[in-house]
């Protein structure tokens, strides 16, 4: 199985991307919800969280380890690799190398959760693919409870996204890193700030295409990996939200399962 974990709901995004990448494959997926959301935490919490996040998701069986969440793979990415014997994998990587392959002048935006952009993990993982590179990165905390809401469309959305876009408007960005799962989910209203020049990556379709050249390439982790296109999801706490979204995202009714870790 491939697991898939992330502070709540958001990472349904990275699993609906691997779904649509590598169709087949059975997921087991964990949504932190009793502790979401962890981009305002510290990267000590971060970090045990995603610890006990990974051995739940080996308990159920999985041979292979996503973390779907940007602030976990910002703070908690280097604490846990080697840590477990089975392949992990983290969006930031993965984002980096298409933004870079795909800018033109080398001026970047990204956009995360405070935790995410204090890291300042993306930063340093593009300038070390180009040191040429412009990296311009802002905290936008007020976009995860938008997501969380529903309000993808509303007006209020749009002038929030404007708001916080507004300091890259004089920066001549040709790319822009959604760097936190819930933002694919705004991508729309994202580009109608930007403009349809500043071409958008999003992370979970980048991992989504790592995970599958590794598999290619690693045919003994392949086939470790169930594919009965099954797909299991456990929370740490029931919501509504959780519902909600996950229906919206993976635009079908889902069943969970709820675990205290
Ligand atoms: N999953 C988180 C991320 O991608 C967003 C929600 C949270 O703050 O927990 O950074």
């Amino acid at each position: 199985m491939i697991g898939i974990f992330d502070s709540g709901v958001g990472g349904l995004t990275v699993a609906r991307a691997i779904m649509e990448k590598i169709p087949g494959y059975d997921i087991v997926y964990f949504g932190d919800t009793a502790h979401t959301p962890y981009g305002t935490k510290s990267s000590e919490t971060v970090i045990g969280y995603t610890v006990n996040n990974i051995e739940f998701l080996l308990s159920q069986g999985a041979s292979v380890i996503v973390i779907a969440c940007n602030t976990a793979s910002s703070v908690a990415t280097a604490e846990v690799l080697g840590r477990f014997a089975v392949p992990i994998f983290e969006v930031i990587t993965p984002a980096v190398e298409l933004a870079v392959n795909t800018s033109k002048n080398f001026r970047f935006g990204v956009i995360g959760t405070r935790a995410t952009v204090t890291s300042g993990i993306y930063e340093k993982k593009i300038i070390e693919m180009q040191p040429a590179a412009k990296v311009y990165s802002i905290a936008c905390p007020l976009l995860v409870p938008l997501v969380e809401e529903g309000w993808l469309n509303k007006p209020e959305a749009a002038m929030i996204v404007k708001k916080y876009l507004h300091p890259l408007k004089t920066r001549q960005i040709d790319t822009l890193i959604l760097g936190c799962t819930h933002y694919p989910l705004l991508k729309k209203v994202i580009q109608r700030k930007t403009g349809r020049r500043v071409h958008l990556i999003d992370s979970s379709i980048s991992v989504a295409g790592d995970i599958k050249k590794f598999l290619e390439n690693h045919i003994e982790v392949d086939k470790q990996l169930g594919k009965n296109g099954k797909l299991t999801l456990f929370v740490s706490d029931v919501t509504d939200q959780f519902e909600k979204i996950a229906t919206m995202t993976l635009k079908t009714k889902v069943e969970f399962n709820c675990v205290k870790i």
